[in-house]
């Protein structure tokens, strides 16, 4: 079978009570799953990890270049600031999709700028926990075209 990464970034531990009118009321567990039940329509075992440390997601990423078929990746504000993660997401040889809640293009300045973008396969951006989804989708679909 194969099996994909949901990897969360910073404060995305916090859905559900932070800032919902952005980020919506499901809470990460809620999310994840859903995507675990998406993924086992679809053939793939998700896996799930959330960390709040720069250092934990590298290595994650390291990790899953060994075991995964790709990715599902939401740096949370690591997007707009670390050089580190986007050195992770090219250092890897699995595709990496960028995901995010909320469309961070309608939002302050700088969300706009993603350190990580020119590294992954795609952004998908501003469709909710569904972003995620489309993600866990974009990367079923890519696989199924060999
Ligand atoms: C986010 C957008 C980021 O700018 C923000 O720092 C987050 C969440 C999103 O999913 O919309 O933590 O990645």
């Amino acid at each position: 079978m194969r099996e994909i990464l949901i990897l969360h970034g910073p404060n995305l531990n916090s859905l559900g009570k932070r800032e919902p009118e952005v980020y919506g009321s499901l809470t990460l567990d809620a999310i994840n799953a859903q995507l675990v039940d998406a993924g086992e329509k679809l053939g793939i075992e998700v896996r799930t990890l959330q960390s709040n440390s720069e250092g934990a997601l590298i290595d994650a990423l390291h990790e899953a270049g060994e075991w995964a078929s790709g990715v599902v990746f939401n740096p949370g504000a690591y997007t707009h600031t670390s050089v580190a993660l986007r050195d992770a997401v090219a250092a890897i040889d699995i595709p990496v999709v960028e995901v995010h809640l909320s469309n961070v293009y309608a939002r302050e300045a700088f969300r706009q700028k993603s350190l990580l973008g020119a590294v992954c396969v795609g952004k998908i951006v501003g469709f909710g926990w569904r972003s995620y989804l489309l993600g866990l989708q974009a990367l079923a679909e890519l696989e199924n075209d060999g």
